[in-house]
């Protein structure tokens, strides 16, 4: 009897478990592939990663490998040297990766090596800003890629400038926006809000770690005397990134701050404040899709975004990097950007995706 066909879904960080989780749970439903799930270990606290492994629809990773923190070179050999030995033993028919963490980047870069096609979950998104780590990632794994997941007609349009070819994309919109609406009533009955001694709707909440931030003291300082301003007007709940939390301690800030910082969170616990809150500031990508999913205001401390669709359609404004500009928020706030839900953000990007794979898997050889 022919054996199922292979996958091996990459994970990494913990932007990956959200978008990876709804594909894998519909392939499994649909048991006509074999799966595992290997993690790279480049996020490895227990609030970075085991956490998430309760709350969503994912096994406990059946490869965990060490890669662990050190510069992106480090980091990224780490996983791709581990995961070339992982593909020689598992000998799968398809790797799937999500976003675009140093995870993902070694992921496609070991299938590719590997020979073994390649499928990229929220293809296509480009900032045109190539200090950021993260664009060198999505560029490079989108042109490995056999299979391009597209969650944004943006995206198909920054696939198609590039040279790619439409049949190696599909459109199966957003599978973090699947996770979701699959956790919404949970989470907002944790009423996360109550262990803070906020109002829902009374207060701002604040995730930041990008490095061209948080990496640089004096622009860190600055963003937290700004946070301090506007928490006198409004209550500021501050869920700290282990990135955000060295430079803190480095800088002492967490003696003189009047914001409500806490470490970060589970899933649900942070989705319900967020579901909740007046207003959401950050620098996280997919803080941006889900604030616009939620009807939430967002003010993005960015120079751009990869995500358009959530500016022009959704509730996201992005306000630089300039911390100073926080003082504009009680102002933004009295008329906010009601926004609209982008084309396939419904819930069911998983099965769109699982689709695609099967698709694509009929024209790989299965040995026998
Ligand atoms: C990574 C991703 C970023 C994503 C973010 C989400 C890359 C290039 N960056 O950034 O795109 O938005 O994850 O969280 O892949 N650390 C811990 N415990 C952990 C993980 C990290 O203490 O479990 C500390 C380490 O000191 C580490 C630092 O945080 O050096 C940064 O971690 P790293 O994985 O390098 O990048 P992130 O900033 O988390």
């Amino acid at each position: 009897m022919a054996r199922r066909p292979l996958v091996a879904h990459v994970v990494g960080a913990r932007p990956n478990y959200m978008k990876v989780a709804p594909v894998y749970a519909e392939l499994e439903r649909r048991g006509r592939v074999e799966q595992r799930l290997i993690h790279t270990g480049q996020h490895y606290d227990v609030i970075m990663k085991d956490v998430f492994f309760s709350e969503l629809p994912l096994p406990r990773p059946h490869v965990e490998l060490h890669s662990g923190s050190g510069s992106h070179a480090e980091q990224t050999t780490e996983a791709l040297t581990e995961l070339e030995r992982v593909f020689v033993d598992l000998d799968p028919d398809l790797v799937v990766v999500a976003g675009d963490v140093n995870s993902t980047l070694a992921g496609a870069v070991a299938a590719a090596k590997q020979g073994v096609a390649l499928c990229h979950i929220e293809s296509g998104l480009r900032s045109d800003d190539w200090s950021m780590p993260e664009e060198r990632n999505r560029v490079i794994t989108d042109h490995l890629s056999s299979l391009l997941l597209t969650h944004s007609e943006d995206a198909d349009k920054n696939l198609a400038s590039e040279g790619i070819a439409a049949e190696r994309v599909a459109f199966v919109g957003n599978t973090m926006i699947d996770t979701l609406r699959a956790n919404e009533d949970a989470a907002r009955g944790l009423a996360a809000w109550r262990e803070f001694g906020i109002e829902p709707k009374d207060y701002l909440l604040v995730t930041l770690h990008r490095p061209s931030l948080v990496d640089l003291p004096e622009l860190l300082t600055r963003t937290f005397a700004a946070l301090e301003s506007v928490a006198e007007s409004l209550p500021v709940v501050f869920p700290v990134h282990p990135r955000t939390q060295r430079t803190i301690e480095s800088e002492g800030l967490t003696a003189r701050t009047s914001v409500k910082l806490t470490p970060p969170l589970p899933y649900r616990s942070f989705l319900s404040l967020e579901a909740e809150a007046a207003g959401v500031i950050t620098d996280s990508g997919g803080i941006q899709e889900e604030t616009t999913v939620l009807g939430v205001p967002c003010f993005t401390l960015r120079k751009n975004t990869e995500r358009p669709v959530t500016v022009t359609l959704g509730t996201n404004t992005v306000l630089g990097l300039e911390p100073e500009v926080l003082a504009e928020i009680p102002a933004l706030l009295a008329r906010p950007k009601r926004g609209e839900i982008p084309p396939l953000w419904d819930g069911r990007a998983g099965e769109r995706a699982a689709d695609a794979v099967e698709r694509l898997l009929t024209l790989v050889e299965v040995p026998a």
